[in-house]
């Protein structure tokens, strides 16, 4: 596999719901508007949301006539073969293909994966750059990454999730001597600032020094995001009644404030041009 410049986020977490789909779609709209040339790559064949996501971004420009910046978008199907070694092979072959032809004309390939292990899941996490695995803000969703102590709230085991994302780091390192940089997000905060949250917030960091990751600023539960998904939009996309059929919200302010905030702390690198700085 040819090596490129163009630097990889995965979005992942076995723990079904968590918000990656969302998460995906917004990091690529983001690094967009940024002016940078984005692919995205959908490995979840069995729900294909972002597949589905891109396609009602596509279809709400042709029928509002708004342009709004759009990704390169692949989806990698599973292989369905009776052999596993023969289904593991072809799907090293078209995640290699894939990269191969998107490092040379992007930045950033933002690839989004099920909520699931599996060999294209493993393969996208074994190639990111910058490793991004939203959790739900709940005790029971940090099961995935960790057994926790109910009562001191000390991760007491790693969960698998959490050992194939510290087998996919230290192949990487083996292979081509890269860190994968692994973050944290809290996503659907409560507004309440329950002891739930705090609780949460005090695990999910015990949890990233025990393995070795960063947290990055939360997101917030808000209802702006049911509206998104249908109509293919994002909070980085201009505040236009003609593109949302509403008028823009606080919410939605807000919201974008948070995942502004959310993608400084990714510290993506500077060093991949946007278009505008290209063109100069
Ligand atoms: N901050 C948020 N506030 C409210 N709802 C949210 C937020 N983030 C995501 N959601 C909603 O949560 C649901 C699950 O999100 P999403 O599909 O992105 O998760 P996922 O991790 O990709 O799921 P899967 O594991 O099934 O692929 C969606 O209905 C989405 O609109
Ligand atoms: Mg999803």
């Amino acid at each position: 596999m040819a090596l490129g410049s163009s630097h990889i986020i995965t979005v992942g977490n076995e723990k079904g719901g968590s918000g990656k789909s969302t998460t995906a779609l917004h990091l690529a709209v983001y690094l967009l508007h940024q002016g940078y040339r984005v692919a995205t790559i959908d490995v979840d064949s069995r729900q294909q949301t972002l597949t589905r996501y891109v396609r009602n971004r596509r279809t709400t420009v042709e029928t509002t006539g708004h342009q709004v910046p759009m990704p390169k978008h692949v989806h990698l199907p599973t292989a369905w073969g009776d052999s596993i070694r023969e289904n593991q092979r072809a799907e090293l072959d078209i995640f290699s293909k894939a990269l191969d032809s998107l490092r040379g004309e992007t930045d950033f390939i933002v690839i989004d994966t099920p909520g699931f292990d599996g060999n294209l899941a493993r393969l996208a996490h074994g190639f990111a750059d910058t490793l991004v695995t939203p959790i739900n803000d709940s005790m029971i969703d940090l099961d995935v990454l960790a057994k926790v102590d109910p009562v001191s709230g000390e991760p007491i085991e790693t969960s698998p999730y959490s050992r194939n994302v510290q087998r996919a780091r230290s192949e990487r390192l083996t292979r081509d001597g890269k860190a994968i940089d692994w973050v944290l997000v809290r996503n659907r905060i409560s507004n309440l600032g329950s002891r739930n949250a705090s609780q949460v917030q005090n695990t999910v960091d015990r949890l990233a020094e025990r393995l070795g990751c960063r947290v990055a600023d939360g997101i917030a539960e808000r209802v702006i995001f049911r509206s998104l998904f249908p109509i293919g939009m994002t909070v980085f996309d201009p505040l236009d009644a003609g593109l949302f059929g509403t008028a823009p919200s606080m919410s939605h302010v807000n919201a974008r404030q948070e995942y502004r905030s959310l993608v400084a702390s990714l510290s993506l690198p500077a060093s991949a041009t946007p278009a505008a700085a290209r063109a100069a």
